[in-house]
C-alpha cells in the first residue's frame, strides 16, 4: 500500500519524507489556501522533495479551461499529477490529459458508478472521500470495498486512492480491503505508529536497563 500525505505544508512533507514514509502527496484548493503560498511555488517545492505523484488540482469547471490549467500545472514538474473533479468535463479532461501521458487523479468521488466512469476515462487514481461519507451517516469504507470489487472484476488499472482519511482505523480498513493508496493528514500518518503497550514496554525496558548500570559501546 502506498502512503500519500494530504497537505500543502512543506515542512510537514519534508519531515515525513525524511522518515521514508511518503510515496506521494495530494493537495487541493483548500489545502493551498491553508498553506498561504501560491499554487505554482508550493507545488514546485513539494515536487522537489517527493519524487512520487504530487496531485495539483484544476479549478476550472469547463473542459477547455481545465485543459489550459492542466498544461500550466504540468509544466511545474514531471511528477505533477493533475487532479480533476468527477464531472463530465472532468472525465473528458481526464481522458485527454492521460493520452498526453500525464497522471490524473479524479477527485470528489462518492459513488461506485462514479469510480467506474473514472476508470473508463483512464484515470491513474480515483479518490473516494471516506471521511466525508462517514460524516453523512453512510459507511465510507463500504465504497472502497465496492470499487475494489468492480475494478477487479474488469481488471481496471486505476489505483484506488482512499481520501478524506481521518482515523487510523480508516487506514487499517483500506489496507484490509486492498486499496492501492491512502492519503491522510500528517497527524494521522504519524498516529499509525502509536500504541500504549509500545510506550509502556519501552518505559519498562529503559527503567530496567538503567538498573543494570551498563552502557552499550
Ligand atoms: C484528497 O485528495 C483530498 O484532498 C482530501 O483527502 C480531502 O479530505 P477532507 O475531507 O479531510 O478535506
Amino acid at each position: 500500500m502506498k502512503f500519500f500525505v494530504d497537505t500543502a505544508d512543506v515542512k510537514e512533507i519534508r519531515d515525513l519524507n525524511d522518515l521514508g514514509l511518503l510515496d506521494g502527496v495530494t493537495t487541493n484548493p483548500s489545502l493551498i489556501l491553508k498553506s498561504g503560498g501560491k499554487i505554482a511555488d508550493v507545488t514546485r517545492e513539494i515536487c522537489e522533495i517527493v519524487k512520487g505523484p504530487v496531485s495539483a488540482e484544476v479549478v476550472a469547471t469547463e473542459y477547455k479551461d481545465m485543459m489550459a490549467e492542466a498544461k500550466i500545472l504540468a509544466r511545474i514538474a514531471d511528477n505533477v499529477c493533475i487532479k480533476v473533479p468527477l464531472t463530465l468535463d472532468g472525465l473528458r479532461a481526464c481522458k485527454d490529459i492521460r493520452s498526453d501521458g500525464r497522471m490524473v487523479n479524479v477527485t470528489l468521488c462518492f459513488s461506485a458508478t462514479q469510480a467506474l466512469l473514472a476508470a473508463k476515462a483512464g484515470a491513474s487514481f480515483i479518490s473516494p472521500f471516506v471521511g466525508r461519507i462517514d460524516d453523512t451517516g453512510w459507511d465510507g469504507m463500504e465504497l472502497i470495498s465496492d470499487i475494489r470489487t468492480i475494478y477487479d472484476n474488469y481488471d481496471f488499472q486505476t489505483e484506488i486512492l482512499t481520501a478524506s482519511v481521518r482515523t487510523v482505523n480508516h487506514v487499517k480498513q483500506a489496507a484490509l480491503i486492498g486499496a492501492d493508496v491512502i492519503t491522510a493528514p500528517p497527524a494521522t500518518l504519524k498516529a499509525l505508529v502509536k500504541h500504549p503497550l509500545t510506550d509502556k514496554g519501552l518505559e519498562q525496558f529503559l527503567a530496567d536497563w538503567a538498573k543494570t548500570g551498563q552502557k552499550i559501546g
